[in-house]
């Protein structure tokens, strides 16, 4: 199993359709040790889903704009494990009146908020897990590796506003650390996931639309009610054999970022019988 003996932090589960949830699942199946993180009134329900986790799971109190939550998080690993060998950052959110496409009308203190929930809040974790990150022993030079979860951000989405612009940070964010954080040994990678039906993606008006373009775009075709292919692009940046991947972004989008245009199957247009391409005339090296 590849994360056998792995300490691995995981937040962002508030349900079983949550992308983290399928991490910690096969973070476990993998023979990980794995604490959950959550936060205020959502906590009950991540409780409730971590109960159908394959082992028992911890849910500590994480509200990642909480710096009193971030000491406590360090104190608690510190306590539980004394190390951690990996942390999966799955937490987003924006406020209703920067999504939607009203991106020029959005208020500030919304795109602020966005941006220090989605985007910040990576540096956060990774600031107050870096103590923590101490090598996991048995010859692995590894300090450890944290992993979040992205949206492509180099190109506009519809609806998707301030939440892209965030991502947008979050993956410079993800630069800055894997830079900082490599000479301690940690990896920081991003995956860039294709959509997922999770409560997150439920608050993003025409998240249905665009998740219906994926299946046309994938060129390996896409399936939303499965983050199961996220999860395992998850686990391989969390293991050791992702040792030398740092400051990536990996897509596990079935390859739709390749791709510049989908034909919707049986659209194809005939090939043209008009207008032939004149035959290719064999170059003569004599004629000027
Ligand atoms: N669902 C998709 O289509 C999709 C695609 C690409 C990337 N992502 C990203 O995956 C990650 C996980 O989202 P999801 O789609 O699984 O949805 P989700 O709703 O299951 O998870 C979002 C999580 O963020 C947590 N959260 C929000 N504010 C927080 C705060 N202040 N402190 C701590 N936690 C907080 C919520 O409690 C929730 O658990 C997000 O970063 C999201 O942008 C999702």
């Amino acid at each position: 199993m590849i994360l056998d003996g792995k300490k691995i932090v995981v937040t962002g589960v508030i349900d079983r359709h949550s992308i983290a949830y399928a991490i910690a699942e096969r973070a476990q199946e993998q023979g990980a040790e794995v604490v959950l993180t959550s936060f205020g009134r959502v906590r009950r329900m991540t409780e409730r889903a971590a109960k159908r986790l394959p082992a028992e799971v911890e849910v500590l109190e994480l509200d990642v704009n909480s710096d009193d939550d971030l000491a406590s998080l360090t104190d608690s690993l510190r306590e539980r494990w004394g190390r951690v060998d990996g942390a999966v950052h799955a937490i987003a959110n924006a406020p209703a009146d920067a999504l939607g496409g009203n991106f020029l009308g959005a208020p500030r203190e919304s795109a602020k908020t966005a941006f220090e929930t989605s985007a910040y809040s990576l540096k956060a974790l990774a600031e107050a897990l870096e103590p923590l990150f101490g090598g996991s022993g048995n010859g692995v030079p590894s300090g450890g590796s944290i992993v979040g979860l992205d949206f492509d951000a180099s190109v506009a989405w519809p609806s998707y506003d301030w939440m892209g612009v965030s991502k947008a940070a979050l993956e410079s964010v993800a630069r800055y650390l894997a830079r900082d954080l490599g000479p301690g040994g940690v990896r920081v990678n991003l995956i860039s996931a294709g959509p997922v039906k999770t409560a997150a993606a439920g608050g993003i008006p025409g998240f249905g639309a665009l998740a219906a373009s994926w299946k046309d775009g994938a060129p390996l075709g896409w399936d939303v009610t499965d983050p199961a292919p996220v999860a395992d692009a998850a686990i391989f940046l969390l293991s050791d054999l992702s040792r030398a991947v740092s400051g990536e972004i990996l897509h596990a989008d079935g390859g739709f970022h390749a791709i510049g245009a989908a034909v919707p199957a049986g659209e194809e247009e005939p090939a043209s019988t008009e207008d032939e391409p004149a035959a290719p005339v064999a170059w003569d090296p004599t004629q000027p």
